[in-house]
């Protein structure tokens, strides 16, 4: 999680590199010889560098590329005051006028506290109450993540979203697809006033703009689904024994994690006989929606820092508490967890599942995952190995395209991300004494390769064979 040391730089070389605002420049990090390389390099820059001209926000004041596109706390405390996701936090709008974001905008407290951000899910009309607080979502595999169900397998959500994008699947306006996000999360977190008015409080994106940065977001993380579960063996015994027990295996009661994240997926199990009440016993593999009802729970976090129960959020559409499953390979790295970052670690993530729901109105729902505590340990183990996988996957990807660029600016952005996937992986493993005699010393010398000149090669190979320390496939 750390931050670039570009931003480290002083004010004289900022004029060089910086943006209005200080914002870093966005380089292109596709090699120009690989393929959608223009259109995706465009609409990255537009992802980090546009502001529409709104109120000085981008789409990467939410979604920074070195912090896996999301926020948490201890992000948000390392921006400085005038960074724009604090807009809601100035005193004075321009020319001295009172802040028009000041109220009914964000909620400063919860951002800073728990990375939450306001949302109107059910429109504008009723801003003082209609709004719910959410946390920022990864945008990685989102390519493999917005398979909406067939019509037998509709899940309670009425005309579904032609694409599955937010918590509630119900994210973006229009017709529900991704490209219709970029406008939406435009006129929710971008504009001037509450008026939200385009073409005064915010311009509309071009055509050019919407293809662009549908293709850039479609671009990160995992193009496709994980390897088969049932295939795979980890090689530490705990992790194991979770990739069985997530399979399944040794639950007391209740449906495996894999029903609903089938290899570690947001897509359901196409063999699994789903009870009618959870959802239609349809056998698909799409990224259906559920209710686990973790907005519900007593004393979650957004209740106890704010003092008061935090806005009812029904999920999709109106009164549903439906919500979107995501994808769990990439979860490990971008704690807190769930649509309003409700807990913050891997093992108090898993243990939601295994736990009695009490909520906040008395009624007490039993687990949906029936897992006893070592399990729930075994199941998190797992998961962090799969994420330090996956970091380490995405850090020789990106090691390949810094050797591949054509220009410096592009080596080194691609360099700076593959730190911080490394990172990752070492965060990931060492918060629970996972692989620390084998895999975390490999990363740490990974991490000192690239110091070097002519690192690259070396620590991609490093990264290599920590892949296979830690997970072993069919071949
Ligand atoms: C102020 C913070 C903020 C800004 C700025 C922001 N987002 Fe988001 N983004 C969020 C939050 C919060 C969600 C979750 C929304 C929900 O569940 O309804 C989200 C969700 C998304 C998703 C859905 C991801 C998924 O996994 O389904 C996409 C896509 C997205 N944003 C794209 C964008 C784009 C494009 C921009 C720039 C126009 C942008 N965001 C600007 C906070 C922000
Ligand atoms: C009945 C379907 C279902 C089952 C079973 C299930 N999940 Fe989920 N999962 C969901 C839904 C829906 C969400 C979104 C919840 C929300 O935020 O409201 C979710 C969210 C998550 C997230 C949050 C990701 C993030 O970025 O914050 C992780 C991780 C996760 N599940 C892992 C698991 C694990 C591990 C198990 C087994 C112990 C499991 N899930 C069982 C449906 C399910």
């Amino acid at each position: 999680m750390k931050r670039s040391r570009i931003y480290y730089l002083n004010a004289a070389a900022c004029v060089l590199l910086c943006m209005p605002g200080g914002a870093v420049m966005a380089n292109g990090i596709l090699p120009a010889s690989y393929p959608g390389a223009q259109l995706i390099n465009a609409g990255r820059r537009i992802f980090f560098e546009e502001t529409f001209n709104g109120n000085g926000r981008t789409c990467g004041s939410c979604h920074p590329a070195d912090n896996n596109y999301t926020l948490d706390p201890q992000y948000i405390s390392t921006l400085p005051a005038d960074d724009p996701l604090f807009v809601a936090e100035r005193h004075h709008g321009r020319h001295g006028r009172n802040n028009p974001l000041a109220e009914n905008f964000e909620k400063p407290g919860l951002m800073r506290k728990l990375g939450l951000i306001l949302e109107n899910t059910n429109g504008f009309d009723e801003l003082q109450d209609g709004y719910t607080l959410r946390s920022v979502p990864h945008l990685l595999a989102m390519r493999t993540s917005l398979q909406a169900p067939s019509a037998e397998a509709a899940d309670g959500t009425q005309s579904p979203p032609v694409e599955r994008t937010g918590w509630s699947g119900d994210g973006a306006p229009l017709e529900g697809r991704l490209k219709d996000f970029l406008t939406g999360a435009i006129r929710q977190h971008l504009t001037r006033t509450l008026n939200r008015r385009p073409g005064v409080d915010f311009r509309l994106p071009t055509d050019y703009e919407i293809a662009a940065v549908e293709a850039f977001m479609l671009s990160l993380g995992r193009q496709r689904e994980y390897d088969d579960f049932r295939q795979i063996r980890m090689r530490n015994e705990k992790a194991e024994r979770g990739r069985l027990n997530y399979l399944g295996e040794g639950l007391a009661s209740g449906i495996p994690c894999n029903a609903c994240h089938f290899n570690g997926g947001a897509n359901t199990d196409p063999d699994f006989a789903f009870p009618a009440d959870i959802t239609p016993p349809a056998y698909e593999s799409s990224n259906r929606s559920f209710a686990p009802r973790v907005e519900e729970l007593l004393d979650q976090p957004g209740d106890v820092i704010s003092g008061e129960p935090m806005p009812f959020d029904d999920g999709f559409g109106q009164g549903t508490n439906l919500f979107n499953a995501p994808t769990v390979i990439e979860a490990a790295d971008t704690a807190p967890f769930f649509h309003a970052n409700q807990v913050d670690t891997v093992e108090a993530m898993v243990s939601f599942y295994a736990t009695q729901r009490h909520l906040r109105n008395g009624e007490v729902l039993p687990p949906i995952v029936g897992l006893n505590g070592s399990q729930v340990a075994n199941v998190a183990a797992f998961l962090r190995v799969l994420n330090a996988d996956e970091n380490a996957r995405s850090a020789i990807v990106l090691l390949q395209q810094a050797k591949d660029c054509d220009n410096a600016g592009c080596r080194r952005e691609n360099k700076r991300l593959a730190r911080a996937e490394i990172n990752d992986a070492l965060m990931v493993l060492q918060a629970a004494s996972l692989h620390y005699d084998d895999v975390v010393p490999l990363l740490q010398k990974a991490l000192r390769q690239l110091k070097r000149r002519h690192g690259i090669a070396r620590a991609k190979t490093g990264l290599e064979q920590a892949r296979a320390l830690m997970i072993v496939r069919p071949s």
